[in-house]
């Protein structure tokens, strides 16, 4: 079984190099390479991140790996090809820019696969971003991208920054902030949770700005809280931009800003976040929208943080304290 883990290990460490060369030092990978440099990679980025493409023909990696004989039953388990009906394999990944994924000690196990021109494929049936299936190396509830290269810095900081997109780890580690990590393009599983939790105490979710990253990071909240001590926080990133176009429009010193200092509380998050759906010019809606804070000031452990709170709510809607307090007293009553 190790032997056979090995095998597989050392099948994605051959593609991932394969990859990484034909975009670095091929014809055929230059219009990916044009592509990631345009984004603002650096060529040392790439290098770090053994960032890959795989071309556009077919039977790429399986001819590679064809003419070195390797074996069927490690074809088929690598979740590299995809077999036809007549016995031939096919690379699944095919024109796509190549992000290896590693495992936490840093052995590559799968990739993902990033379409070049989301253009070109919008309601085609391709997936913008494309990873390998769950294999014996790959369980994408276990993994998280990056963890490898981050558990140093995540460590001596003891804080960790959650990232949406692959993009936007490596955006910022370019920033110079290493201790990003991000979920395999799913919400974050308790597997991931209990990983982070050995190495921090502190976890930054920084998920895009848009209304979907808003939701995301809604949820992330209640799944962190329920199931983990971490201290959190958020950032929240303006004009519905990812951290990766932020950096593009704003530079790193700008983004290093938001992310150290521009850190708000989860309450804080909530008092925005619950603005979202509301109609705010509406007084019942503002009523309700205050109910639905102190309801989520019930939950604030610190006298000193729901002091601040209160204030800021009566200051906002011009309600006196003393009625805040005595509404709020209610509601803890309620939910005992
Ligand atoms: P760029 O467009 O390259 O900047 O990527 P992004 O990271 O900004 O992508 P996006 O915000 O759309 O999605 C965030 C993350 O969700 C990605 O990094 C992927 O991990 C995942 N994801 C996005 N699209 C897909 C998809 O079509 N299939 C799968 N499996 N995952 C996806
Ligand atoms: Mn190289
Ligand atoms: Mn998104
Ligand atoms: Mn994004
Ligand atoms: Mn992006």
């Amino acid at each position: 079984n190790s032997q056979h883990h090995r095998e597989l290990m050392a099948l994605h460490k051959k593609a991932a190099d394969l990859y990484h060369h034909v975009l670095m030092n091929t014809r055929i990978g230059e219009p990916a390479l044009d592509y990631l440099l345009s984004r603002g990679l650096t060529p040392e980025i790439i290098e770090t991140f053994k960032i890959g493409f795989a071309p556009q023909k077919r039977d790429f990696l399986s001819q590679v790996f064809q003419n070195e004989q390797v074996a069927s039953n490690l074809f088929n388990e690598s979740g590299l090809f995809i077999q036809r009906d007549n016995g031939d394999y096919l690379d699944r990944f095919y024109q796509r820019i190549i992000f290896p994924i590693n495992d936490h000690q840093g052995n590559v196990i799968a990739f993902s696969g990033r379409l070049l021109k989301t253009e070109d494929f919008s309601g085609k049936d391709m997936p913008k971003y494309l990873n390998s299936p769950e294999t014996t190396l790959f369980n994408k509830r276990d993994t998280l991208f990056n963890f490898d290269k981050a558990r140093k810095e995540i460590r001596k900081e003891n804080t960790v920054f959650l990232f949406e997109g692959f993009m936007d780890v490596i955006a910022a580690w370019q920033a110079g902030i290493t201790n990003g990590v991000a979920s395999m393009g799913t919400s974050l599983t308790n597997e991931q949770i209990r990983h982070l939790e050995r190495v921090a105490k502190e976890l930054v979710i920084c998920y895009d700005g848009d209304s979907a990253g808003t939701e995301a990071t809604n949820r992330a909240i209640h799944l962190l809280s329920d199931h983990s001590r971490f201290q959190l926080s958020i950032v929240n990133i303006p004009e519905k931009l990812d951290p990766d176009d932020y950096l593009r429009k704003y530079g790193a010193e700008s983004f290093r800003e938001l992310a150290m200092h521009g850190r708000e509380t989860v309450f804080g998050f909530k008092m925005h976040y619950h603005k979202l759906s509301r109609n705010m010019n509406n007084e019942k809606e503002q009523l309700d929208y205050v109910h639905q804070l102190l309801n989520e000031l019930v939950l604030v452990q610190s006298p000193l943080e729901r002091d601040r709170y209160m204030n800021q709510i009566a200051q906002e809607f011009q309600l006196s304290i003393h009625s805040l307090e005595e509404q709020f007293s209610q509601l803890k009553g309620e939910q005992r």
